[in-house]
């Protein structure tokens, strides 16, 4: 028996017609037309339509007869065209059928779970992930992983262009300091010890520097437990790259060409380079977060000083401790009702926000509860500060700058998104730098850093260690993209000496070093080139370049929002057996 295609199901055209084909696929429909039976064959490349004609090949007429959704067969034929008005140019294939002359059921299917042809289903996606080999097959998420094959195809192409050389580093690896939970494995020959997925090849891709290998990437899946989100999965996988020589300079360049490169290959359009470049204060200024989504306007505009002109004693009284005042123009915002800016004091509440203040710009001129608490110049100010017009609304948050931030960042994309401002067709990149190097932790009382220890400091602001740690900024940056971060990196410390300075402003003690990462600190010592490097997450680069809702739409088997596998239902408990020869005891679940 032979199914061995000639052609796959997305190629044939007018120009076939006449040939003797071959296609083997998934029966897609079936319709029975006035004794004829028509199939759409479907494979990974296209649908072509089957006509079983009873007069010309009688048995396998009968044999088409039987067949239902799923199965899988091959079938032999003429090409011809298709019969007046049955053309569908939405098709590749759309002007010609093939006459089936021979059938063979290669497989036979279970009714499916769901529906495989229909583009919209409403299959909750518990189920979907159940069966999501099934759910690939339906196309959409196929077509993603294609999409996701075209991003590592092209960053290997390119990057291999550059000189960058492809190195695998460990699976099986020691803690790396990127700040989540590890994933441990228990180590059957040393009992007791544990390995640990690599939350990213950071330490080892630094090692490749020292060893001389200059420029390293790496398609690198890595592995962090942590709380998941609608853009986080606890193994995801991440271009890893780290140069010698270097600077911010030549890496920003070299990335934004792989960007290219990479959107060039999936067949999408690219905002030109170079990418917008933010410093870090100026992204939280401006839009709240330090990953804005850059596709529409609606700036955060501060406006303590109007407001220490006013007598709003809630804006005063928030000034007076410490606080800050900014708002956001809604463009044609002034015909929204009560009742839907009360649903935006809702949402800012969420984010401990207590208020929402609020001016509409009418005819008249200002209008609101709180207008009467300012002067028109006042008013004035702020309008043109805010770049309102007449029919815009203007919202207020007053409240610790953290609180102002979070509240109006999330306002400003909650309105954005409701109010179909964005253009989904946009890519908005930009980089992000200078971040603060460190962050104070209130709970353990100490220093921690925002990148990782081995970032550098900004060159200016090695005095600042000694005397205001928390104003160092950092050389690190991130890129971000439609308000997600894509990847993040920076120039990392060559210095011996530097490299101390860090580790004691954190108050860790030389054991705790030579534990963590005595190796490393070890092989800095052995001659280090300057190097910087930089990591994108491929899955949400994929998510954002195919328009996907969430990260797992992008990833082939992904794991649920609680971490599991509902398909091969992992986590499992293990074999007692393998429990003993591990040397491990389980506890059991408490309730
Ligand atoms: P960072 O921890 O910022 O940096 O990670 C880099 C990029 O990896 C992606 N990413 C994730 N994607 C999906 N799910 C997750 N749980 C997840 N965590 C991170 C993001 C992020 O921007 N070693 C450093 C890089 C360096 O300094 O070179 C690092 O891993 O897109």
């Amino acid at each position: 028996m032979s199914y061995k295609r000639t052609h796959n199901c997305g190629t044939l055209t007018k120009k076939d017609e006449g040939s003797e084909v071959r296609l083997s696929g998934w029966v897609h429909r079936r319709r029975d037309h006035g004794g004829l039976i028509f199939i759409d064959l479907r494979d990974r490349f296209g649908l072509t339509q089957i006509v079983f004609r009873p007069e010309s090949h009688p048995k396998t007429h009968e044999m088409a007869g039987d067949l239902r959704a799923e199965w899988v067969i091959t079938v032999k034929g003429k090409v011809v065209p298709r019969a007046e008005g049955m053309v569908n140019p939405r098709l590749k294939t759309g002007e010609i059928e093939v006459e089936g002359a021979e059938l063979t059921i290669l497989s036979k299917a279970k009714t499916p779970p769901f529906s495989i042809c229909d583009d919209a289903i409403e299959t909750n996606e518990e189920l979907r992930l159940k069966y999501r080999y099934l759910d690939i097959r339906r196309g959409e998420i196929a077509s993603r992983l294609l999409t996701r094959h075209s991003v590592m195809l092209a960053t290997r192409n390119y990057l291999d262009g550059l000189g960058f050389c492809e190195i695998q580093t460990p699976i099986l690896a020691k803690s790396t300091p990127e700040g989540a939970r590890d994933y441990l494995v228990p180590s059957r020959v040393h009992p007791g010890t544990f390995y640990a997925l690599p939350q990213s090849p950071q330490l080892f891709k630094q090692l490749l520097m020292v060893s001389g290998m200059d420029r390293y990437f790496q398609i690198a899946p890595c592995f962090r437990d942590e709380d998941l989100r609608a853009d986080r999965q606890p193994e995801f996988t991440q271009i890893d790259l780290e140069m010698s020589f270097g600077d911010e300079d030549e890496l920003f360049p070299m990335i934004e060409g792989l960007v290219e490169a990479v959107f060039q290959q999936a067949g999408l359009k690219f905002p030109s380079p170079p990418f917008l470049r933010l410093l870090y204060h100026e992204a939280i200024e401006k839009y709240g977060t330090d990953k804005p989504d850059l596709r529409f306007g609606m700036e955060l505009i501060r406006i303590d000083e109007e407001a220490a002109n006013s007598d709003f004693s809630v804006f005063k009284q928030v000034l007076e401790s410490g606080g800050e005042i900014k708002g956001i123009c809604v463009k044609g915002g002034g015909k929204f009702s009560r009742r839907q800016i009360d649903s935006y004091t809702d949402f800012v509440g969420k984010f401990g926000a207590l208020g929402l203040a609020w001016i509409k710009i009418q005819e008249e001129g200002p209008a609101s509860s709180i207008v009467k608490f300012f002067s028109s110049e006042v008013l004035e100010k702020i309008q043109e500060k805010m770049g309102a017009k007449q029919g815009d609304l203007l919202l207020f948050v007053a409240a610790e700058k953290s609180i102002v931030n979070q509240a109006l960042d999330h306002l400003r994309r909650h309105i954005a998104h409701q109010q179909n401002l964005i253009d989904e067709k946009k890519f908005a990149f930009a980089w992000i730098t200078e971040f603060p190097l460190l962050q104070w932790d209130s709970e353990t009382q100490n220093y921690s850093c925002e990148h990782h220890p081995f970032t550098s400091p900004h060159p200016d602001d090695i005095p600042l260690l000694e005397t205001d740690p928390l104003k160092v900024r950092s050389s690190s940056y991130d890129l971000v993209l439609n308000g997600y971060e894509l990847g993040s990196g920076s120039q990392r410390i060559h210095d011996g000496g530097l490299q101390e300075k860090i580790f004691r402003l954190l108050k860790l003690s030389e054991e705790d070093i030579q534990k963590r990462f005595g190796f490393f600190v070890e092989a800095l010592q052995y001659g280090t080139p300057p190097h910087l490097g930089i990591a994108l997450g491929i899955d949400r680069l994929v998510m954002v370049m195919t328009g996907a809702e969430g990260i797992r739409d992008v990833i082939a088997f992904p794991k649920t929002q609680r971490a599991t596998d509902i398909m091969t239902e992992s986590p499992a408990a293990v074999m007692h057996e393998q429990l003993t020869e591990l040397k491990i005891h389980v506890e059991p679940p408490e309730n």
